[in-house]
């Protein structure tokens, strides 16, 4: 927003018509589509972006990705005596900006883009509320969290089309993901409050039925985590001119 508000006050100040057309960031790399090499083009404009992203963009409204805020993730299946409700609050994620892009497969005519990232290491922390019955004992209880997730691979799929509001940019409309989750370690804190014993049990259940736990929880960490990042991905395109950062 401020580079486009300054670039029009001086613009203005230069007499020229030209604010509908913000000067584009030197940290954004050009590439252009018909360059032979265009996925390496790409790959490499989003490597430079790298410092950018994990500190953000405050010209562009980008928020960082170090720490990443993410406002909830909230797991639940099953009814009942099955069911089981964790609910995770105020989770902020590190280590999201370390990233590997391993592929990238652009279909630039029909703004349908695919990527597939590793996140060799990502640690969440924050709060958390359970509710669900470990055998036959019901467990309800609330406090903080702490997990790490290691190998987590995505593929997304990003869905885009041109916007035209002051100047033509790209807009993406949808993102799905698809996560597959290598390892984790997950620790609730004071579950039975001041029953150190039990609350080591429970916490060691929820490491040892990975498989389970992750069958659950991934569809609900997928979607939430596409929400999140449709959002940054649109904050960063949305104030640059599409012709401009990929012309013909
Ligand atoms: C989890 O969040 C949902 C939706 O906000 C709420 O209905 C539910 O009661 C919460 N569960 C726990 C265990 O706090
Ligand atoms: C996650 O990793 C950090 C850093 O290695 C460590 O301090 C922390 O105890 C780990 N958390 C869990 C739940 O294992």
């Amino acid at each position: 927003m401020w580079i486009k508000f300054i670039c029009c006050v001086l613009v203005i100040a230069g007499g020229i018509n030209y604010c509908s057309t913000a000067a584009i960031p030197s940290y954004i790399h050009i590439c252009h589509q018909s360059d032979p090499q265009l996925n390496d083009c790409i790959k490499n404009s989003i490597e430079e972006l790298r410092p950018q992203l994990r500190n953000g963009i405050p010209e562009l409204d980008v928020p960082p990705l170090e720490p990443l805020n993410v406002e909830d993730i909230i797991i639940s299946r099953g009814v009942g005596q099955y069911h089981f409700m964790l609910n995770l609050t105020n989770v902020q994620v590190f280590g999201a900006s370390y990233f590997e892009l391993n592929k990238l497969k652009l279909d630039i005519d029909n703004m349908i883009y695919k990527m597939s990232v590793t996140f060799p290491n990502l640690r969440l922390k924050g709060d958390y509320a359970v509710d669900t019955r470990i055998l036959s004992l019901p467990i309800t209880s609330d406090g903080q969290f702490d997990a790490n997730a290691t190998n987590c691979e995505g593929v997304g799929i990003l869905k885009g089309d041109l916007v035209r509001d002051e100047f033509e940019h790209l807009h993406f409309s949808d993102l799905t993901i698809d996560l597959k989750i290598g390892d984790y370690k997950l620790r609730l804190d004071n579950i039975v409050k001041g029953d150190e014993t039990l609350n080591e049990a429970i916490n060691e259940l929820a490491n040892s039925n990975k498989e389970e736990l992750i069958k659950i929880s991934t569809p609900f960490i997928e979607n939430r985590a596409a929400y999140t990042l449709l959002k940054i991905a649109n904050q960063i395109v949305n104030n640059l001119e599409y012709d401009k950062v990929f012309p013909k």
